[in-house]
């Protein structure tokens, strides 16, 4: 079954072929990026635009490059929620005509959910259920997928997500938006220790997380060096606050998969591109006999794949849109409303 997928959630416009959920035919993006870098975050009214210039032309590529035409479409899979409402409209509304064009199925897909999936595509021996730790721009979560559909939060952010939280501090440290990536390549020149950053704990909740406390610690560290002309360590700073994002990420991993008994871990989102945390989920796994899926780097941000991948097993469980199917700007993966 070859589904035609789409994602608009943020900045990047994304258009994939994948075939029984596994097997990726195409995977088109583009990544608006380097528009946002000029002023330092995702400005949504220019994401919305630009989704609208680029998702016909990416659609027409990913179906050139899965060797397919329109009409060996089985199914259109979109992204509806969560993201920038201006955004997800965009996929949504485009989705929504070509599955009425074709006269084939429309299939919601909540972008977490299709996050957690893109291991699907990288693994094709892994089922559920599994532990999935999902950190993104917009959400960290802990989620128990006991099947393809069929999943519950175990742990969530109460404020900033690690992502986001990667981003503020990148920023103060004069590093480029997105700033995952740069922060990344920073930390690997420092072996750290150098600066003492808070940990927050939600009582009562431990798989819950707080990233709010963290990203002004660093923000009132650089200002304070700023403002009082003393030197900072960048790269020790950077490699610092990732430890710390890391061991509050990695720590509650390990007491989910002891809570839960999964013997699967699975990383997913942008933040699961990070070295430094890969390493040590690594190392978390490896002493407590879990296996663990990683995706590859290009399967950790947004993607068409990971919704068509996502789409497929909604479909299965019989799950589709129709012609009022709405955007929506949040929505709990365990708490569908369509
Ligand atoms: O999953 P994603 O592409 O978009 C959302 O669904 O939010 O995640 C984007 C986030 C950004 O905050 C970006 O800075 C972060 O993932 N990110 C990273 C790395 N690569 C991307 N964070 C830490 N280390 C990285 N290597």
């Amino acid at each position: 079954m070859n589904i035609l997928a789409f994602e608009s959630s943020c900045d990047e416009t994304a258009v994939a072929v994948v075939r029984n959920g596994r097997e990726v035919l195409s995977d088109a993006i583009l990544s608006q990026a380097d528009m946002h870098a000029l002023y330092g975050g995702v400005v949504p009214e220019i994401a919305s635009r630009k989704h609208v210039e680029a998702i016909a032309a990416l659609t027409d590529r990913a179906l050139e490059e899965a060797s397919l035409t329109k009409s060996d479409i089985d199914a259109v899979a979109v992204t509806y929620a969560p993201g920038l409402i201006g955004a997800v409209l965009v996929g949504v509304s485009f989705a929504k005509s070509v599955a009425l064009a074709l006269g084939k199925p429309l299939i919601p897909v909540h972008h977490i959910r299709g996050h957690i999936a893109a291991a699907y595509c990288a693994f094709p021996e892994l089922t559920p259920p599994f532990l999935a730790l999902s950190v993104s721009g917009g959400n960290s979560l802990l989620v128990d997928v006991r099947d393809y559909t069929d999943m519950t939060i175990l742990g969530a952010t109460r404020d900033d997500a690690a992502g986001e939280c990667f981003d503020k501090a990148a920023r103060v440290l004069g590093l480029p938006y997105p700033g995952g990536r740069p922060m990344d390549q920073l930390a690997q020149q420092s072996p750290g220790g150098v600066y003492t950053l808070p940990q927050a704990h939600v009582e009562g909740a431990p798989l819950d997380m707080s990233f709010s406390g963290l990203k002004t610690a660093v923000v009132n560290l650089v200002h304070n060096a700023q403002q009082k002309g003393e030197p900072l360590d960048r790269a020790a700073l950077a490699r610092d606050f990732t430890e710390a994002v890391a061991e509050a990420l990695v720590s509650r991993a390990a007491l989910a998969l002891e809570q839960t008994g999964h013997t699967r871990l699975v990383a997913a989102g942008g933040v699961a591109a990070n070295s430094i945390l890969r390493r040590h989920l690594e190392e978390m796994c490896a002493e407590k006999g879990v296996a663990l899926y990683l995706p590859p780097l290009k399967w950790c941000g947004d993607n068409g794949a990971m919704i068509g991948a996502q789409g497929y097993y909604e479909y299965m469980a019989g799950h589709r849109g129709d012609m009022t199917l709405n955007g929506l700007a949040t929505e709990d993966l365990d708490n569908l409303s369509y």
